[in-house]
């Protein structure tokens, strides 16, 4: 009875921990409370560590959580956490606990049909950096390792431009099988493929993790700190972390695992700072600034890199472009655009990054015209005009095709929407938004296209109305948000746990 009282005491006190440390909690419990719980033969104890831990798991502690589940036989406890590095792969790769794990177990875990990546390049990148952590140990891994890379499914440039240049393949005959092996499956026509009889050809099957779209800050009338999710299978809004401080005409984006809330307006200034948001952990920290003051700019992720695109710094329109890698958590500038643009939307289609419209402060124009950003050559160039000019548009990106919805002309606010399809330089009209909209957010998933919120020239809207390409038709989501916001930016997580 004392035993128990006391490990109930420890396990309360380290409970309130978890609210201010949440990397090392899970670690202590393990250390202290799961071994003592094993040992003393209270199963409820031990149930409520594994129940509580995970809850805690996290893209920084899965891996570690996983080996002492094994150490302890909490057997689902293991297999919730092994399924979480599975399905948080890009963001587990890049931690200290993927850097230590044994050969075995790099493996085990590169080898699984259900590891969720974006494409199979993270794999290759996450071998090179397990083995570049401790060259002169695990160069002789690298052939072992190879087995289990997909190199086939590699596009056709990065094989070319980054697999045959990396020294560690170069220097081994072994590993320059696996790259032949892949030249050939791309040489063949492609009803000949599968006459190349290996588990490098086929497809991962990630299981997908459900997502939630988040709605950061914006104008409701002025700039406001919320955050609210939308849960699209339970049709449900419900709030997160504040932003740190107020913003709105924000650039809103996903990488690596967190959503980043770029610039914008804070209610007196237009900022050059950055809040990051980790849904795991429903925090925000920040990462360094812009050179620049950018409100109402442009924002997407092309490669590892997030570019801020144009915008306004309180005095003139912009055309200059920055942009942030997540390696070096450092900002440096690009080639700037052929036109200043403020109230600009961006997009990226097949590796190249597109400016829509905005509006040209010199000649005080709302803009037709659309650049196309080439991050190889590290050069802007025209891409056809849109049929219409419209400043503040909502732009996204659905399979392949660049939307720009809605938007204004001077005082005309628009419900038009147009559609660019990269290869054949053309826009195209689809069916209009059922609500004239501008400075509305955009977000694209499970193949159908989000507006949020917005302006309609009178009001701020709480509506929200998505686009299904196959039935070429707009409705709205059954909830509206609890406010009215323009200028909000909006992206897609995964769903906490
Ligand atoms: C390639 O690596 C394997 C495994 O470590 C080794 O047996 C082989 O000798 C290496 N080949 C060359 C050419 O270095
Ligand atoms: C809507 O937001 C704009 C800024 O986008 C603000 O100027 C205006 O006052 C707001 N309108 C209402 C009705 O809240
Ligand atoms: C906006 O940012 C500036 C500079 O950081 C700060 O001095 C000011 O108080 C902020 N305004 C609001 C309304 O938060
Ligand atoms: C959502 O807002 C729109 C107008 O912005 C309104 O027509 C609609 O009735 C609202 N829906 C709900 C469920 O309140």
């Amino acid at each position: 009875g004392n035993q128990y009282f006391y490990i109930l005491v420890v396990f309360l006190f380290l409970q309130q921990c978890s609210l201010c440390d949440h990397t090392l909690y899970p670690y202590i419990m393990l250390e202290v409370l799961l071994p003592a719980a094993s040992l003393l033969q209270l199963m409820d104890v031990r149930q409520v560590c594994c129940e509580f831990l995970q809850s805690q798991l996290h893209p920084t502690n899965c891996l570690g959580i996983r080996a002492f589940a094994d150490l302890h036989t909490c057997t689902q406890l293991f297999s919730q956490a092994h399924g979480y590095a599975e399905q948080h792969f890009s963001e587990v790769m890049l931690g200290e606990e993927f850097m230590g794990l044994s050969l075995q177990q790099v493996c085990s875990l590169i080898s699984s049909d259900k590891l969720t990546v974006s494409t199979e390049e993270k794999v290759f990148e996450a071998m090179v950096a397990w083995i570049k952590h401790d060259k002169e140990a695990r160069l002789e891994h690298m052939p072992k390792l190879m087995e289990h890379v997909r190199l086939p499914l590699l596009s056709r440039d990065y094989l070319v431009q980054i697999v045959e240049e990396e020294a560690l393949i170069k220097n081994n005959n072994t590993c320059k099988d696996f790259l032949i092996e892949a030249m050939k499956y791309h040489l063949l026509p492609a009803d000949q493929r599968h006459l190349i009889k290996t588990d490098r050809t086929r497809p991962r099957t990630p299981i997908s993790l459900p997502k939630v779209m988040i709605v950061v800050g914006g104008q409701a009338p002025k700039a406001i700190r919320s955050v609210e999710c939308y849960d699209f299978q339970e049709d449900r809004w419900y709030q997160v972390a504040d932003l740190p401080s107020r913003r709105c005409r924000a650039g809103v984006v996903f990488m690596a695992g967190r959503v980043y809330a770029v610039g914008g307006f804070n209610g007196s200034l237009r900022v050059r700072t950055v809040d990051v948001y980790d849904g795991g952990r429903d925090q925000w920290t920040t990462v360094p600034s812009m050179q620049e003051r950018r409100s109402t700019l442009g924002a997407a992720v092309l490669g590892d890199l997030l570019y801020a695109v144009g915008g306004f710094d309180g005095s003139t329109g912009l055309s200059s472009v920055e942009a942030y890698s997540y390696k070096t958590n450092e900002w440096t500038f690009v080639a700037p655009m052929n036109t200043r643009r403020s109230s600009v939307g961006v997009g990226v289609v097949d590796g190249k990054l597109y400016a829509v419209g905005g509006y040209d402060g010199a000649s005080r124009q709302c803009l037709s015209t659309v650049e196309e950003y080439n991050p190889v050559s590290n050069q802007w160039g025209y891409v056809a005009d849109m049929s219409t000019r419209r400043s503040g548009a909502g732009v996204g990106v659905l399979s392949g095709q660049l939307y720009a919805a809605g938007g204004h002309d001077g005082p005309l606010v628009r419900k038009s929407v147009e559609v660019y399809d990269p290869p054949s330089n053309t826009w195209r009209q689809v069916c209009d938004m059922n609500m004239c909209r501008r400075n509305a957010g955009v977000c694209a998933i499970n193949g159908l296209l989000y507006v949020i919120g917005g302006d309609d020239g009178s009001c701020n809207l709480s509506s929200v109305e998505y686009y299904n390409p196959a039935t070429d038709k707009w409705s709205l989501i059954p909830t509206n948000m609890s406010n009215g916001r323009s200028y909000a930016g909006v992206s897609v997580i995964d769903k906490p746990l």
